[in-house]
């Protein structure tokens, strides 16, 4: 049985479209998006330590991703739509790697098939000790990065939310996070290796400084599509503009459902 708190707004019949979350938020970050899918059966999943997904000591995304195999077909479905965002999406991409079976599509918003360098590594596992040591706010340095420069210059009520998120953000979830993030490794290969045709988006927001433009552009190439950009968005697309999120998804579903 799955330990994941698995959150439908709707029935859940058919196809499901599950969609996995950004660090350190928790699958509420899907909530706008949602709204604009009507008729699709969504499922969002919250990661371990976060929504209400129980902590878990043992770091790792490939177990997190075996989990959300485990989830959908007790959701009684044999495959379904997976996409996720950011951290999300390097779940999304183990998945592809391990039972590439299960997917009848893909969703890559805001993320990268690209290992940590050493740099990066370092500091996710600085930020997990400190955190473990009783350390607050840890997560929020991050906020400017999260947020393009729109969203930063012209909505103070997002800039709030997500400030408010971050600052809330658990720190079981925060320290079992970036120790699996600093794990992870390359998954392009893993990509290349989808089954030939597999629906697929790869979507970035243009105001994005965490994920480059190479980043998706090597994944799109993987999967033989070309990036959807955003314009006027950063890092946290789905937040910044869900109707074209949603748009996009739609697409998507409608590409994996026919
Ligand atoms: C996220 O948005 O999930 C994070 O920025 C991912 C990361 O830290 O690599």
């Amino acid at each position: 049985m799955t330990t994941l708190a698995v959150h439908a707004d709707q029935p859940v019949e058919g196809l499901p479209l599950v969609l996995l979350h950004a660090f350190p938020l928790d699958s509420r970050m899907w909530e706008p998006v949602v709204e604009l899918l009507p008729g699709i059966p969504v499922v969002r999943i919250d990661a371990p330590g976060f929504g209400d997904t129980p902590p878990r000591g043992e770091p790792g995304l490939e177990a997190y991703a075996r989990d959300v195999v485990v989830a959908i077909r007790e959701l009684g479905a044999d495959q379904a739509v997976v996409a996720g965002l950011s951290m999300g999406g390097y779940v999304a991409m183990a998945i592809a790697e391990a039972t590439p079976g299960v997917l009848a599509g893909i969703g890559l918003l805001s993320t990268k098939a690209a290992a940590d360098a050493e740099p990066a590594r370092a500091k996710r596992y600085e930020m997990a000790a400190d955190v473990e040591r009783g350390k607050t706010d840890v997560a929020l340095p991050m906020l400017d990065g999260l947020l393009g420069q729109t969203s930063r210059q012209s909505r103070p009520d997002l800039v709030d939310s997500v400030r408010e998120q971050l600052r809330t953000a658990p720190a079981a979830g925060i320290a079992w996070a970036q120790r699996s993030m600093a794990a992870r490794p390359d998954r392009l290969a893993g990509l290349s290796a989808s089954p030939e045709g597999l629906p697929a988006l790869v979507l970035r927001g243009a105001e994005d400084t965490l994920m480059s433009d190479d980043d998706a552009a090597a994944m799109a190439d993987a999967l033989g599509v070309e990036v959807v950009e955003i314009a006027a968005a950063g890092h946290l697309v789905a937040l910044e503009d869900p109707e074209s999120v949603a748009g996009a998804l739609a697409a998507l579903y409608r590409e994996c459902a026919t």
